[in-house]
């Protein structure tokens, strides 16, 4: 049922729930078409409420019975759910309801997938399993008995016993109901054990689809690290007898940390060498660390409300990147999640879904799980982390754990916890909570008398709604280098608290380089007016290698910018400069296949509109062919060289070394692609072994204009496989053409294997089209057209997806007039569309502006 008339919902309204909940107690009596829900919940008065209103959530169930203390009585039913008439003590209810799981297309709530049970209750999911105060402040253990003919009966906490045709689970730790899920069906497993530090044994499980079995074995090792590391890194320690992961086929979002009972989207936990690519495997590992992570962070300690939502995802985010750069290695991490953070964070940060970490405002909260909660979120701890040094955070975070473990808990008290754990005030650092938009820093210098000055200043750009934006902390991490390329100043802290303000570094012998925001040290955009001399310097003699990076990715911008702006010819400096960092065997070869790394179109398309121009973006993409073209030219002879020497001849690993000489290897194939007419791609489709190779070469052949042969055989090799077909639908869409891109991606809509109900397959295609940038926006408006259409035959059936998708258009109000106006009729036609979910038309209607 959808709402007449969508409501804002404000922090500021927050107040404590009415009533609190005992022991719950749930049978299920599975059907596809009508499975029954019974249950039995102690409530009892909230001293701490001031409201004696009973109102219970509850959304698509049809209500059987419902009793208190065992006595029949008639709720008043909404759209949203019900309130009836309780007494003013504790009291047992009791309810039976139907719900419809096969009819259950938007995977909230319990829904099937393959046949098989599974549900996803976060953020406000539960309620369209039974009535319930649906709401992360009010917890409590869970009893479930699952009745039906599925083999496998799964649900929170540790199995309580089970026989002919039912289960029995119970799950001691209080908790939220968006934490509740139950999974049923032909499930087989991968099982392992872990003990944990204090003795208790685990047992593991993966469940899969029978066929499935044997791309287990990565994520469970990922488990047991993740296990392990946890207990090392923070000193916490896994709680329950069993830790389940389940993977399904049909879901929204990646994963989710239901306690003792993890369900994965299919796509991030499993994971084969033939199936998956290098990157895959890094992301599979990397998600399961952050769902186990979440048993402390976000179960254990749980947020008081969804304005709260960064507290447990902006930190387990955080504690997830760690793992990764301990497991791999810690400086190209930290480029990826930059890179990542410029592409997704900054494009929403400085356009129409500008929001603050913490929102004060939302009308449909599945639409806030954004870059901005998540990864801006994550940079904050890192903030906190940098300003406040290693000892002090893991006694704040030690702190952190000892108060609030069992608490629903908010931002203040988890600021409260640093300032009682440091002594310091966090009023200012607040406003990173509180402040939409990435501040601006500008940099100036001075040298005299042996002394050198830095001067800052720092500024954020309105965004909706906050017109105005006061000073932040930011922790800026400099370094200084001498002429001949010495550190003369180790990287140092320097704290930022004022709009302007500048600091002095003495007893210098000369005019020292500086290297600003050394890894990454705050997520704001640095407007840093340097030569191209300098960034050469910095790439070939600074010591940090996140700012040899960047000095690098500098380079590359302005050359770029330039041949956009003004038709140059691509820089020689540059070109020389990056020639003489990838042909040096003593650099690590991720980091120079990092460094060969081109810049998101959208970037640049960003950057020219930030300098008050409009970006044309068929000249961005002309640009970036013609630069990809003049280094093919001038690298021919190292990439060839680069290609044989990397070539991993030891079977297949999915290591960070392993990865690291494919990606090398895989770049040079590239360049060289330019050059021999797909020739040497051709010989590594046919002679591949891995996914990572194969699709590095079928990429290749694409774009090469050489992949029709290519793309049939891999499709017949894998149309048995959905999780590869989805790279296939994907691959020929992000390499075509501009003009090709909207018919490449409208053709495939018409595959007999593009489905509307799959939220991957439909990501694959239409998240590729909006990826092309050039493709999607361009002129003839094709995309956008193309776009909106499937967002309106996908919004009745997932409005989650839907709106999730609506992020493509996001920057439509750079572009010129034409573009502008197709943009316009596209987004006002989703508008238009009759019953519109609420999660499509707070999008739109915020994109819109
Ligand atoms: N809480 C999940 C995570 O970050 C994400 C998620 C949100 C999954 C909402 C499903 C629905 O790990
Ligand atoms: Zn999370």
């Amino acid at each position: 049922m959808k709402d007449a008339s969508p409501q804002t919902i404000y922090l500021a309204d927050y107040t404590p729930p009415a009533f609190l909940v005992g022991p719950v107690t749930l049978t299920f009596r599975l059907d596809p078409e009508k499975t029954r829900v019974i249950s039995k919940i102690e409530f009892r008065p909230n001293p701490a409420s001031q409201s004696d209103t009973f109102f219970l959530h509850g959304e698509n169930l049809t209500l059987i019975r419902a009793a208190i203390d065992g006595q029949e009585v008639t709720p008043e039913l909404s759209a949203q759910g019900l309130t009836c008439a309780v007494p003013d003590r504790p009291f047992t209810w009791e309810a039976e309801v139907e719900i419809a799981p096969a009819a259950n297309t938007a995977l909230e709530g319990l829904y099937m997938s393959n046949g098989m049970y599974c549900t996803q209750c976060e953020a406000e999911g539960f309620r369209k399993i039974t009535y319930y105060p649906d709401r992360p402040d009010v917890m409590a253990p869970f009893t479930v008995r699952i009745e039906g003919r599925e083999k496998i009966m799964l649900s929170n906490g540790n199995p309580a016993g089970r026989g002919d045709g039912w289960a029995e689970w119970h799950d001691p730790w209080p908790k939220p109901a968006y934490l509740f899920a139950l999974v049923a069906g032909d499930l087989v497993n991968h099982p392992d054990r872990f003990t944990t530090k204090s003795g208790r044994e685990v047992e593991l499980n993966i469940w899969v689809r029978p066929g499935d079995e044997d791309k287990c074995a990565f994520g469970m090792e990922a488990l047991k690290k993740s296990m392990t590391w946890d207990e090392e890194t923070y000193g916490r320690e896994y709680d329950l007898d069993v830790f389940n992961i389940v993977a399904v086929d049909d879901f929204n979002m990646g994963a989710m940390e239901n306690k003792g009972l993890n369900i994965f989207n299919s796509s991030c936990v499993l994971a084969s060498p033939e199936t998956s690519t290098d990157a895959n495997f890094e992301r599979i590992e990397a998600i399961i660390a952050h769902e186990y992570f979440h048993n402390w962070t976000g179960n254990r300690i749980t947020c008081r409300d969804w304005f709260q939502l960064c507290l447990k995802e902006g930190l387990t985010v955080f504690r997830d990147a760690q793992f990764t750069a301990d497991m791999r290695s810690a400086p190209v991490k930290r480029i990826e999640d930059a890179i990542m953070l410029r592409g997704r964070q900054f494009r929403e940060d400085n356009g129409p879904l500008a929001h603050p970490v913490r929102p004060d405002s939302f009308v449909e909260i599945n639409n806030f799980y954004t870059a901005t909660v998540y990864e801006k979120g994550a940079e904050l701890i890192g903030m906190l982390k940098t300003l406040f040094g290693h000892d002090e955070y893991y006694k704040a975070l030690d702190l952190y754990f000892q108060r609030h473990d069992g608490d629903a808990a908010t931002i203040e008290d988890w600021l409260k916890v640093f300032e009682d754990a440091t002594g310091r005030d966090l009023t200012q650092f607040k406003r990173w909570y509180e402040q939409a938009g990435t501040p601006r820093l500008s940099i100036s210098d001075d040298f005299s008398n042996g002394t050198y000055t830095l001067t800052f200043k720092q500024e954020t750009p309105p965004t909706p709604g906050q017109p105005q934006k006061d000073p932040r902390v930011i922790p800026i991490a400099v370094g200084l280098l001498n002429p001949n390329g010495d550190e003369v100043v180790p990287t140092t802290v320097l704290e930022m608290t004022q709009a302007e303000q500048s600091f002095a570094f003495d007893g210098l012998a000369s005019r020292p380089t500086p290297s600003i925001l050394r890894d990454f040290s705050a997520p704001v955009i640095l407007e840093h007016k340097t030569d191209n001399a300098t960034r050469a310097f910095l790439l070939a003699n600074d010591t940090d290698p996140f700012n040899r990076w960047q000095a690098g990715r500098d380079l590359v911008l302005d050359t770029l910018l330039r041949m956009i702006r003004q038709g140059d010819a691509p820089d020689s400096a540059y070109l020389d400069a990056l020639h003489r960092l990838i042909r040096d065997d003593t650099q690590d070869p991720a980091f120079r296949a990092l460094a060969l790394g081109l810049p998101p179109q959208d970037e640049l398309a960003q950057l020219i509109h930030d300098a008050g121009a409009v970006p044309d973006p068929q000249a961005i993409w002309e640009a970036t062919e013609t630069l990809k073209q003049a280094r093919a030219e001038a690298f021919q002879d190292t990439a060839t060289r680069l290609y044989a020497q990397y070539q991993v001849t030891d079977p297949y690993r999915p290591s960070a070394e392993q990865a690291a000489a494919r990606r090398l290897a895989n770049a040079a194939l590239g360049i060289i692609n330019r050059l021999d007419g797909g020739a040497l791609a051709q010989r590594q489709f046919d002679g591949a072994d891995n996914m990572t190779q194969q699709l590095a070469a079928l990429s290749a052949l694409i774009s090469a204009g050489k992949g029709d042969a290519a793309v049939a055989r891999f499709y017949d090799q894998w149309k048995h496989d959905r999780l590869v077909i989805d790279k296939w639908f994907a691959i020929q869409i992000q390499n075509a053409a501009p003009q090709d891109a909207a018919p490449r991606t409208k053709d495939l809509t018409q595959h007999p294997d593009f489905t509307i109900r799959n939220p991957n397959r439909f990501r694959s295609v239409l998240g590729a089209l909006a990826g092309n940038s050039a493709g999607f926006h361009h002129a003839s408006g094709a995309g956008y057209a193309l776009l909106a259409d499937q967002l309106v035959a996908l919004d009745p059936v997932n409005p989650q997806t839907t709106a999730r998708m609506c992020t493509a258009f996001e920057t439509w109000a750079r572009y010129d007039a034409t573009r502008q106006a197709h943009a316009r009729a596209a987004l006002e036609r989703i508008l238009a569309t009759p019953d519109l979910s609420r999660d499509t038309t707070e999008m739109v209607t915020r994109i819109l502006g």
